[in-house]
C-alpha cells in the first residue's frame, strides 16, 4: 500500500499543543509553528482502523496489558534491532517523561549527581532539578564541516565528570542534534559507567526514525551493559501518536527492574490506556511498511532543508542529522547580541515558531530547533519566511 505523507492537515481546534497553544508558547498566534516534536502527518490508517474497531465496544474501563501487547514489543525489537527481549523485562508508562522521574527517584537520593549531555531535551534537566538532584553536564563537542556541525561526545570530559555520578540519562538517538550513537561510542559510554557502578537510562524514543546508512543499537542489547540499562521506547514519535500516551520501558536486570517498578507502583502507575495499548500493538505489528515510506518522505524533506540552507542561508549552520524529524539550527552567524533578540526576530519578523535553543541548556544559546515533520508546502513556507527575514536584517 502506498501511503500519503505530504498532506495539508488543519490541526487547529484539535487541542494540539503545537497549533492551539502558540499564544502561550510564543506570546502570539500570528506565526507558523515549527516547534514541538510531533508531526503534521496522519497516523497510519491501520492504527485508525484498530481504534475505530475498539470503539465499537462502548466500555472503556480499567485496562490491563495482555499477551498481544508484550508480543508486539518483543516482535518490534527483534525485527528492527535484532534484540531478543523477554516479556518480564517489559514495563509500560504513560510516557517517557514520567519514566525519567521514576528512574531519578528509584536510583538516586536528593543531592546525588546525574549526568546528561547538553544541548539536550529539556525534561532531562527538569526530572533532575525538580526532584532535588544535581545536574552534571558533559556537553557535546562541535566539529564544523562547511555549513554543517557534527556533534560528538567529549569522552575525556565524560570520564573526568563521572566520579560520584549515580545515573546517566543518555539521549540515543540524540534530540536535538540528531546523532545516532555508533556501537563503538555506546561501548565506550557503557564501559565507563559500568566501571563506576552507574545506571544508564537510555532514552531511545527516536530510535525508529533513523536515516540510512546509520544503524541504531539499543544500549541494553550490548550484553555487557544489559544489567545497568533502562531502555525507553515508544511508538509515539515514530507513528505520530504521542497523545495516546503509551510508552515502553525495557529493563533486563531483575533488581533494577524491581526497583523501578516499585517506584511506578508508589506513584500509582500500573494500568494501561485502552486506546494507547491497541495503537501500540498495531504500530509494532502492522505498520512497518508505513514507517519505511515515512522515512523516505522525511529524508526528502531533510535533503531539501540542507540544500536550502546551503544555497540561501550561508550565514547559518545546521547539525549533521542522522535521525529524527528535527533540525538543530545554529544562528550565531547572524550576530544577535542576545538569544532573546534572536527569539524576537524569529517570532515577530520571520513569524516562525521554532523551539528555542535556550530550552536545551546553555549550549543552546543562539540555536533553534526546527520540526520538519509536516507537508512540503508548510516546510517551504517556513524556509521562505526565514530567508526573507534574514535578507532584511
Ligand atoms: C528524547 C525525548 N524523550 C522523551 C520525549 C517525550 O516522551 P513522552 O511523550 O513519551 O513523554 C521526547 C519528545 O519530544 C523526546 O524527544
Amino acid at each position: 500500500m502506498k501511503y500519503q505523507f505530504d498532506v495539508e492537515l488543519d490541526r487547529q481546534n484539535t487541542a494540539s499543543f503545537k497549533w492551539d497553544h502558540c499564544n502561550c508558547i510564543f506570546g502570539t498566534d500570528d506565526l507558523l509553528p515549527m516547534a514541538i516534536a510531533d508531526m503534521d502527518i496522519p497516523a497510519p490508517p491501520e492504527v485508525l482502523e484498530a481504534i475505530v474497531r475498539r470503539c465499537e465496544h462502548p466500555v472503556f474501563g480499567y485496562t490491563i496489558r495482555t499477551d498481544p501487547f508484550y508480543d508486539s514489543v518483543i516482535y518490534w525489537m527483534k525485527k528492527r534491532f535484532d534484540w531478543d527481549i523477554e516479556k518480564d523485562w517489559i514495563l509500560s508508562t504513560p510516557g517517557i517523561i514520567p519514566a525519567l522521574s521514576y528512574a531519578v527517584l528509584s536510583f538516586t537520593k536528593p543531592g546525588d549527581k546525574i549526568l546528561i549531555q547538553p544541548p539536550v531535551y529539556r525534561p532531562f534537566f527538569d526530572a533532575i532539578e525538580a526532584n532535588g538532584r544535581t545536574i552534571v553536564e558533559n556537553p557535546l563537542k562541535e566539529v564544523h564541516n562547511g555549513n554543517k556541525i557534527h556533534f560528538e561526545i567529549d569522552f575525556q570530559d565524560l570520564e573526568a565528570k563521572l566520579d560520584g555520578v549515580k545515573l546517566m540519562i543518555l539521549c540515543s538517538p540524540h534530540n536535538p542534534v540528531g546523532r545516532v550513537w555508533s556501537k563503538d561510542e555506546l561501548e565506550r559510554i557503557g564501559k565507563l559507567c559500568k566501571e563506576k557502578g552507574i545506571i544508564i537510562l537510555s532514552d531511545e524514543i527516536h530510535s525508529d526514525l533513523i536515516y540510512k546508512p546509520n544503524i541504531h543499537t539499543p544500549m541494553a542489547s550490548i550484553s555487557d551493559f544489559q544489567d545497568i540499562s533502562i531502555t525507553c521506547i515508544a511508538p509515539s514519535k515514530t507513528f505520530n501518536i504521542a497523545g495516546l500516551c503509551a510508552s515502553v520501558i525495557i529493563i533486563p536486570d531483575k533488581n533494577v527492574r524491581e526497583n523501578f517498578s516499585k517506584m511506578m507502583f508508589n506513584c500509582g502507575v500500573f494500568l494501561g490506556n485502552t486506546i494507547g495499548n491497541i495503537a501500540l500493538e498495531t504500530c509494532y505489528t502492522k505498520c512497518e511498511n508505513w514507517l519505511e515510506q515515512l522515512l523516505v518522505y522525511l529524508q526528502d524533506c531533510k535533503t531539501e532543508i540542507e540544500s536550502f540552507f546551503q544555497k540561501n542561508l550561508p550565514q547559518l549552520k545546521i547539525a549533521q542529522s542522522e535521525a529524527t524529524f528535527l533540525t538543530w539550527v545554529d544562528f550565531r552567524g547572524l550576530n544577535f547580541k542576545t538569544h532573546k533578540e534572536l527569539e524576537e526576530f524569529l517570532i515577530h519578523k520571520a513569524k516562525l515558531g521554532f523551539d528555542t535553543g535556550a530550552k536545551f541548556g546553555t549550549q543552546g544559546q543562539f540555536f533553534m530547533r526546527l520540526n520538519f515533520g509536516c507537508s512540503k508546502s508548510t516546510l517551504r513556507e517556513a524556509l521562505s519566511r526565514l530567508k526573507k527575514a534574514v535578507e532584511k536584517l
